[in-house]
């Protein structure tokens, strides 16, 4: 409680600077309200023409979150095949990858054949009429449609740090839509843009996140030149 308390103490800056993946839980339930707290500002997300076309789907029935983990496990193997995680995983230290990398590596494929731990999953939906797709018409994959769901996403994902809770979001799952559909309910006309696991982190929250610094990504009047 006293922890949590702190965490609702910290500021903005603080708070969008730590709020890391969290991939091992505690189990420990999370607190009703303090979801209905971070849904509740993370609802004053922007999004095109203000039609806030999120919905969020709370699961926290065991049985609910064996089949998502079963749904997660299949493509997020495919994952490590494709990327060549899966050898990396297997030689370990031989494998060459920096310390970093392969921590991070064993921590999601301990949190893909657990997932089902996690106490609440939220599945991000989103009212596929609501999108302002601006770029429709350009010759390459569509940006802008995202725009209008993923601030609200990552508004819940601060306002989950702000409460306290470890939360991971993925993408993993939007190719198992169809099964999703079928499984939650979700009717046509909606998509799923993503899910987080949410719950108490097992493990202290890092000091700092490796982040590329602001000099790196920012540019002065043309796009390569020093600001
Ligand atoms: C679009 C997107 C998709 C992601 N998909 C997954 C995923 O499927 N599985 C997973 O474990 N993490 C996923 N992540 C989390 C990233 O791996 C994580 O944000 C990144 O490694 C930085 O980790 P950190 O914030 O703990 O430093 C995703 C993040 C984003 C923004």
């Amino acid at each position: 409680m006293a922890a949590a308390a702190a965490d609702r103490g910290r500021g903005l800056h603080e708070t969008m600077r730590c709020a890391p993946s969290t991939r091992r839980f505690t189990g420990e339930p999370v607190p009703r309200e303090a979801l209905e707290r971070a849904l509740d500002v993370a609802r004053f997300a922007p999004s095109g023409g203000n039609r806030q076309g999120w919905r969020v789907i709370v699961i926290a029935d065991p049985g609910t979150r064996v089949r998502l983990r079963e749904l997660y496990e299949r493509p997020w193997e495919e994952y490590l095949e494709r990327t060549g995680g899966r050898a990396a995983l297997d030689a370990g230290e031989a494998s060459g990858l920096p310390a970093g990398r392969l921590a991070s590596l064993r921590a999601a494929d301990e949190y893909a054949h657990t997932f089902d731990l996690a106490p609440v999953h939220l599945l991000a939906c989103v009212d596929l009429s609501a999108l302002a797709i601006t770029d429709a018409q350009l010759p390459r994959q569509s940006i802008v449609g995202g725009a209008s769901i993923y601030p609200f996403v990552q508004n819940l994902l601060l306002a989950l740090r702000h409460e306290g809770l470890g939360a991971s979001f993925t993408t993993l799952l939007v190719p198992a839509e169809e099964a999703l559909r079928e499984l939650l309910s979700i009717p046509d006309g909606f998509a799923v843009a993503g899910h987080i696991s949410v719950g108490r982190r097992a493990d202290p929250w890092p000091r700092r996140l490796s982040r590329r610094p602001v000099a790196e990504f920012t540019f002065g009047e043309r796009f390569g030149r020093p600001w």
